[in-house]
């Protein structure tokens, strides 16, 4: 930890930081989690106590993943951007996290074949890069993996066979994410983050496991990137380069989706992202920690992109207190997004400030759907300011 001139510790995590014209006060930001507890899609008052929980002065907020149209969910109760009423529903949400002082971005996704027929609008089949399945094999293995546990992982869910899109169906992809990241401004988020991680649709196209596509989207790196690129283009436009950023995850393998070099697949969206002045930030996921010496080490393998990257970058992946304040204090990132202990402690910038003791999350209760267990029922440190919205 370093030492301050006058003697006092400065605990890097704790240090401010301003992501374009927004200035934070910390560097602990929470990171975008599906909690399934959106009924028919609509987001519901009790996660505006959820995020509100989580929300401090200067804070940045990530909602979880939010659907860009019908056809782009994947996982039971997860909330959309893509009706007024979802938009309306988001608002008091948006204005309780605001009164706390914390910005709040919202992650906007398509799951693409990550889904059933069931959770899709008439059983159609789910839409992707690809008609190839995910390979029920993918989830024993995301089973025994410590990153990323979603529903379908403990459920030994199958997903359905897509369907693959035909080119000229992708403009109006791109023009569902436009109209998601303008609903997401209405509703009073301070920006969108793409969700361009994970095996979701974005990541189907680029990934040449998942991408085996003969036409101007298949194929070469910068023809599989092309539809992640024009729905970034698309956004920009739309609301700003300042209020977007990105979720990437070159190195994951998640949902059989392995690129054979994420390398160069990483440094060609970073270019992407640079050729618009003021991008906000990039959001990269570290690949698989690995047990280094006995102990749990994060490869910290996000460096490149870091340097090259013109805007914020944030790390996600397995960080602790001490890992996120060695990674800040290093330059490796300049911020770091917190999953699963930010769930379980809604005061965790507070208790990395004192560094107090930590909850335990509870896997069982992630994406269940109840309004309070395992969701605004985690315990603060001082108990007394549970509520206090
Ligand atoms: C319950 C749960 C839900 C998640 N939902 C999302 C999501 O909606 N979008 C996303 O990009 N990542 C999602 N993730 C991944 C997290 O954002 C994060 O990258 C991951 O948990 C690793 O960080 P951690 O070690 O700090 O938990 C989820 C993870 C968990 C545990």
């Amino acid at each position: 930890m370093a030492q301050e001139a006058a003697g006092k510790m400065v605990i890097p995590l704790m240090t401010p930081y301003k992501m374009g014209q927004f200035e934070l006060s910390h560097r602990v930001v929470l990171a975008p989690l599906t909690r399934c507890r959106s009924y028919g899609n609509v987001p519901q008052p009790h996660a505006a106590v959820y995020y509100s929980q989580r929300a401090t002065r200067g804070g940045l907020l990530i909602a979880e993943a939010t659907g860009v149209s019908a056809t782009a969910q994947g996982y039971p109760e997860t909330p959309g951007i893509w009706t007024q009423e979802q938009v309306e529903a988001w608002k008091p949400i948006v204005d309780a996290v605001h009164r706390k002082g914390a910005l709040f971005f919202c992650q906007i996704w398509h799951v693409g074949r990550v889904s059933t027929n069931e959770l899709q609008p008439d059983g159609q089949a789910p839409i992707s890069s690809t008609d190839k399945q995910i390979s029920p094999d993918t989830l024993s293995r995301a089973r025994t993996s410590r990153f990323p546990r979603t529903q379908d992982t403990e459920s030994g869910m199958v997903y359905s066979k897509p369907r693959r899109l035909r080119t000229e169906e992708i403009p109006t992809i791109v023009d569902d994410f436009r109209r998601a990241a303008r609903n997401a401004i209405e509703a009073g988020f301070d920006g969108v983050e793409i969700h361009g991680a994970h095996g979701y649709l974005l990541e189907q196209f680029m990934k040449d496991s998942s991408n085996d596509r003969t036409d101007e989207y298949g194929g070469s790196l910068e023809n599989r990137c092309r539809f992640a690129v024009e729905v970034i283009d698309a956004i920009v436009r739309e609301v700003g380069a300042h209020r977007v950023g990105i979720r990437l995850s070159p190195f994951v393998d998640f949902m059989d989706c392995v690129d054979s070099d994420p390398i160069a697949l990483g440094h060609y969206m970073i270019q992407q992202l640079n050729k618009h002045e003021g991008f906000l930030y990039c959001h990269m996921v570290e690949p698989r920690m690995a047990i280094v010496d006995g102990r749990r080490q994060i490869p910290h393998r996000l460096l490149p992109f870091r340097k090259a990257f013109n805007g914020t970058f944030i790390a996600a992946g397995g960080y602790d207190r001490d890992e996120g304040n060695k990674v800040v204090a290093e330059g490796y990132t300049d911020l770091v997004a917190y999953g699963r202990l930010f769930l379980a402690n809604p005061d965790l910038p507070r208790r990395f400030e004192l560094d107090a003791p930590l909850n335990k999350y509870d896997r069982s209760t992630f994406y269940t759907q109840d309004p309070v267990v395992g969701y605004t029922d985690y315990p603060f440190l001082d108990d007394s300011t549970k509520n206090n919205l």
